[in-house]
């Protein structure tokens, strides 16, 4: 922990200790709360700097100082909406990864750098209005629908709302899937969402390499219906239909050949379309 809150006084006089003590880190935030799922994924959540404004579903660049002194950074979702009065992540942790092999041993009152110049394209505003808004992840890709999830306008825009998610194992849909248990029953959450409003949210969790109740790839489960099936609904139309897409690479690629191949556009800040595409950034 830094010195942050150690003045020095006529009390308390400057000492080799005191003097050599690790300074307070540039846009530094307070750890106020960590949770582990899986030996791959945790969550934690930090103060808000006062003056940062975003809107859910943008991303930050925030990491830890590196061993030379310099900042190590890298692109996270937020993963709180943007009402909430502090910020939460969603990560993976890599062995060897040159931040993540640090960042999963953080600790409550631990310090992290956060540089406050929120961007991305996972918005309300890059979506031209439709009915049915699809938010298809895979891995730490949920993490900017767990914001969007929690933002009002996400249900005051459409008709329904189908969060799909794609993990290897079981374990690895905990995240989500207390998220979108606890939207249901937090009395706050109801409140501020809407009991009618949360009513228009499907889940739709597949897991790849442990059995679970839906097995297979969100793109082959698109390709051969099974999707639109078990959810009732008709096959991707431009008309009616909007997608957010957060998870790997080859992913993201894959997803966007299908829904060009329904008919969707892709938009932008600058442009909105049909649907729009973020990495689930990994460091
Ligand atoms: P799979 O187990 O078949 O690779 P990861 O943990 O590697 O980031 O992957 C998260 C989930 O995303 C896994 O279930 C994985 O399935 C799935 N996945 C990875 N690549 C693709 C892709 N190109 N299209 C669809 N799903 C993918």
């Amino acid at each position: 922990m830094s010195g942050r809150h150690d003045t020095m006084t006529e009390q308390t006089p400057v000492t080799e200790t005191t003097a050599t003590k690790v300074p307070t880190l540039p846009d530094a935030q307070t750890v106020t709360s960590v949770q582990h799922y899986t030996d791959r994924l945790f969550s934690f959540r930090v103060t808000r700097p006062q003056s940062l404004r975003f809107r859910s579903g943008e991303f930050v660049m925030i990491g830890l100082m590196g061993d030379n002194g310099r900042p190590l950074l890298r692109a996270y979702s937020i993963a709180s909406p943007a009402w909430d009065d502090e910020l939460e992540f969603y990560s993976i942790k890599v062995p060897d990864g040159p931040l993540t092999s640090k960042l999963q041993h953080i600790k409550v009152g631990d310090e992290i750098i956060l540089r406050p110049k929120p961007v991305g394209t996972l918005v309300h505003d890059a979506l031209l209005p439709g009915k049915r808004l699809y938010f298809f992840s895979t891995g730490t890709g949920f993490a900017p629908f767990a914001s969007l999830l929690r933002e009002p306008e996400t249900y005051e825009k459409y008709d329904e709302i189908i969060m799909t998610h794609t993990c290897r194992d079981v374990d690895e849909l905990t995240y989500g899937r207390d998220l979108i248990a606890d939207l249901k029953q937090d009395e706050m959450m109801q409140e501020l969402l809407g009991e009618e409003n949360l009513g228009k949210l499907k889940y739709y969790p597949t897991t790849t390499r442990e059995e679970s109740p839906k097995m297979g790839r969100i793109t082959t489960l698109i390709e051969n219906g099974e999707l639109f099936g078990d959810l009732g609904v008709p096959a991707l139309d431009p008309a009616t239909d909007r997608a957010m897409v957060c998870g790997s690479l080859e992913f993201n690629l894959d997803i966007k050949a299908l829904l060009e191949k329904a008919g969707l556009n892709e938009g932008a800040n600058s442009e909105p379309g049909e649907f729009v595409i973020e990495k689930a950034f990994v460091g």
